[in-house]
């Protein structure tokens, strides 16, 4: 198949490469360093010969990408723009849930300021503070008391520091629990296939000290939390998958890609905390190496709404992945770090180490830094011991001076 890939993330090489490693022609728009052996293509002309689009980001989702490449006749795996309000809008994915029985903290919307600062007043915290529209995974803010949350507020909807996507905010509840991402492939809504669970860390630092970010390690598969295994995990989790779907299907929305719902396991269930209308990132960095088959078919299926028959997880492994991040990273990032070429991912077999590229340019035969979240190394393993040694050995090896990494990704994990 000739795939065009969108995107420059880690997500996007991650695809790039698990697409050529099953023998397809790819090309990317407009991709980073680990992507550079590839032809770039342009988005408002070059799509017309592809088998298959696959978009990586939100952003364009949201822009109606899919639409306009959909309507020309050419398969793509993403939602269409009225599926990509779930990511879109908080405030619509959280309408979404009340309407559709998908188990939620309790939320409230607010557009004015001064209402949103009286709900602060009268409830006690503390809360979790979300922009209602994309924010680039940075527009979800603890807030602890009721000075932070505040503050939290005033530079949304005052001080624009996110621009309109601060408009309007969503006021949750804060949950406590272990956190859980669910990847199902929705095709037209009529039979999900649910990948892997993964975990991904958010926060900067090492137990989950300082801001989130849009992920700082992630591993896969997970099957420690509260001791249940997967099968009983994946009932726990059924009632929130089964009604998306439906939900979906209802409101006639069409979805073809992964839904990708973030949950926290609380004690009183599973509750959702967020959907995205793609893969995660860095979770594609351990589910795509864990996929059984080549994910190009399953998602060529996906756009056309066919049914996939084959197993889509492979049983016999476990992948862990670990961010070098610029040490700046989120609030100021510095590029141009020069870097140690890691040389292309390996085969996804245990034992080995595959660093995927995320903020990386080539420049005249050498690499650099062009973002805040720098490499992705993910290891292999037959359990997630091995695949954390692995990765942890891998990043030691290529890390550089004004680049950092957390130390405890799946640290519970023995
Ligand atoms: N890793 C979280 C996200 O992709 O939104």
């Amino acid at each position: 198949m000739k795939i065009g890939v969108i995107g420059s993330g880690g997500r996007e090489h991650t695809l790039a490469w698990a697409f050529e490693l099953f023998g397809h022609e790819v090309l990317v728009s407009p991709g980073n360093g680990g992507t550079s052996h590839l032809n770039q293509f342009d988005l408002n002309v070059g799509h017309n010969s592809f088998d298959l689009v696959v978009i990586g980001p939100e952003q364009p989702l949201a822009d109606g990408l899919a639409d306009t490449i959909r309507s020309k006749g050419i398969p793509v795996f993403g939602p269409n723009k009225n599926g990509a309000l779930l990511e879109g809008s908080k405030s619509f994915a959280r309408d979404f849930c009340k309407k559709h029985k998908v188990a939620s903290p309790e939320n409230i919307t607010f557009s004015r300021l001064d209402e949103a600062l009286k709900h602060i007043e009268k409830t006690n915290g503390p809360w979790f503070i979300k922009a209602d529209g994309l924010a680039g995974g940075k527009g979800a803010f603890p807030a602890e008391n009721k000075k932070t949350a505040k503050e939290i507020l005033l530079n949304l909807m005052e001080k624009k520091a996110l621009g309109k996507a601060g408009n309007i905010v969503v006021i949750e509840e804060w949950m406590i629990g272990p956190e859980l991402s669910v990847h199902v492939l929705v095709n037209g809504n009529s039979s999900p296939k649910i990948l892997h669970f993964s975990r991904d860390h958010k926060r900067r630092f090492d137990h989950d000290k300082g801001p989130n970010t849009g992920g700082m390690g992630a591993y896969s598969p997970v099957e420690d939390m509260n001791n249940p295994k997967s099968e009983s995990l994946l009932k726990l989790i059924d009632p929130l998958v089964k009604n998306s779907i439906n939900g979906l299907e209802k409101d006639n929305i069409d979805y073809r890609g992964v839904l990708y719902l973030g949950m926290m396991l609380t004690k009183n269930g599973p509750k959702l905390l967020e959907y995205n209308v793609r893969f995660g990132d860095p979770e594609t960095q351990v589910l795509i190496p864990l996929m059984n088959g080549d994910p190009a078919e399953h998602f060529l299926k996906i756009a056309k709404n066919e049914k996939i028959k084959q197993n889509v997880k492979s049983i016999d492994k476990a992948a862990l992945t670990v961010v070098l991040a610029d040490n700046g990273y989120p609030e100021k990032t510095t590029k141009n770090i020069e870097l140690i070429d890691p040389g292309m991912p390996k085969n996804p077999e245990p034992g080995n180490a595959l660093v995927f590229h995320a903020g990386t340019k080539k420049q005249k035969g050498k690499l650099f830094s062009n973002g805040g979240r720098i490499f992705n190394v993910t290891g292999i393993g037959k359990n997630l011991n091995q695949a954390k040694s692995i990765a942890y050995a891998e990043i030691n090896r290529i890390k550089v001076e004004g680049t950092s990494f957390r130390n405890d990704i799946a640290v519970n994990i023995k």
